[in-house]
């Protein structure tokens, strides 16, 4: 029947045509909310007693340095249309600064660089990277994202479109192919005030091929084309604690820029041996590359995502833990309802509120804490060893 259908269309691309049209429009329709980023996705507010627990300090705390009357050393409380007080992100980093709570970048240190990565897809690179993003910005840390995925889905949980808000021109296509300088000019900012943004579009996609094309990038001024990125953050590094880079699940030109301006990689793997077949072939090929080149990696690290529980993920993560020793976290991340939903919102988890998620969403950041926890001990040494 099926085939039947299939063969009254005359070509491939007519077979194709009718549903490309359909998706379009939907994605037209999903993403006239997305269209105006800063009116339509305000970041929320967060209670006193979330306030506290982000920060790290008591509810009293708060109030003895936050009186109604703005005689303390916060000033006056912001509320929110009932009447709580509500915390904004810049109100948060606001107090950290003011009570000295929380961890920062030592002074005179470079920015971080991790890169979330790994030969295959769907895995979970870009929901770990906007979700450790988002983590880390309420911890107080300034993040820059590098989308270096054509897919751009990380380019869309941050509220952008490609067909509405830029070109293939303002991606990091034209950093790496002609002018590291322009990094600066396609950062754009996201509607978390310390998270920003170089996004991606399907037509950087070429970026690959060109790149190691002497006809296409400008190999005489830049240099070889594998360090083009690590080139152009020098450029940035000082605004930032933290940038944190989603690639493409290929081995490309485009992912192995991210790797060599890393300091520390993250593999996600999921508990089963399809993945662990593909992450050989990408250690291989890693292995190969940091053998023939200089680069500056303090850490390399698996995590395994995904656990459902059963019996078969049990054995595989023993597996891979076993194979993987020494390189890879004890952080486990289960399936997780919120990091579901929050893929069908087109959002990280931290922005998913209401009653009936509650517990899902909690569970979800408290396996992006631990996580991050994990990773930190490895940034904050990478800091320390500067
Ligand atoms: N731990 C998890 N629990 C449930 N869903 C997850 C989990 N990790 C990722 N996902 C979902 O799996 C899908 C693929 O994840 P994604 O991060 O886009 O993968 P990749 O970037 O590696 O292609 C997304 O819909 C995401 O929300
Ligand atoms: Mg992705």
């Amino acid at each position: 029947m099926l085939a039947n259908k299939q063969n009254k269309v005359g070509s491939a691309a007519d077979l194709l045509s009718t549903p490309i049209t359909r998706g379009q429009n939907a994605l037209k329709a999903y993403t006239k909310i997305l269209a105006n980023p800063h009116e339509t996705r305000q970041l929320r507010t967060w209670k006193i007693g979330e306030a506290a627990a982000i920060l790290g300090c008591h509810q009293q705390t708060i109030r003895k340095h936050e009186k109604p009357d703005g005689s303390g050393k916060l000033g006056m409380p912001e509320y929110d249309q009932s009447g709580h007080r509500a915390y904004s992100l810049e109100r948060l980093n606001f107090i950290r600064r003011e009570l000295g709570l929380g961890k920062s970048k030592p002074e005179g240190a470079s920015a971080a660089v991790v890169s979330v990565t790994i030969y295959k897809g769907g895995v979970g690179k870009t929901n770990t990277t906007i979700s450790l993003a988002h983590e880390l910005a309420l911890r107080g840390y300034r993040i820059l994202l590098i989308d270096l995925d054509p897919q751009g889905t990380l380019t869309y949980k941050c509220n952008f479109n490609q067909t509405f808000d830029f070109t293939a021109e303002e991606t990091i296509k034209n950093v790496l192919l002609d002018d590291p300088l322009l990094i600066k000019d396609v950062i754009r900012e996201t509607h978390w005030p310390t998270v920003d943004l170089i996004p991606a579009h399907e037509e950087m996609e070429d970026t690959d091929y060109s790149l190691p094309d002497p006809k296409k990038s400008n190999t005489k001024k830049l240099g070889p084309a594998v360090y083009r990125l690590k080139l152009a953050l020098e450029f940035v590094k000082q605004d930032y604690d933290i940038i944190l880079c989603d690639c493409g699940p290929n081995q490309g030109p485009m992912t192995l820029n991210a790797l060599l301006a890393s300091d520390h990689l993250l593999l996600p793997i999921l508990p089963d041996l399809n993945t662990f077949t593909s992450s050989m072939t990408y250690l291989n090929r890693m292995k190969s590359l940091f053998t023939d080149v200089e680069e500056n990696i303090q850490s390399i690290n698996f995590f395994i995502n995904n656990h459902n529980g059963n019996k078969q993920a049990v054995a595989a993560e023993a597996f891979l833990r076993e194979q993987f020793d020494g390189i890879i976290l004890d952080s486990t991340i289960p399936t997780s309802e919120g990091f579901i939903t929050a893929g069908n919102n087109l959002s990280s988890v931290y922005e998913l509120r209401g009653k009936n998620k509650n517990t899902a969403v909690k569970n979800s950041m408290n396996y992006t804490k631990k996580l991050c926890d994990e990773i930190m001990t490895y940034v904050q040494h990478g800091w320390e060893n500067q």
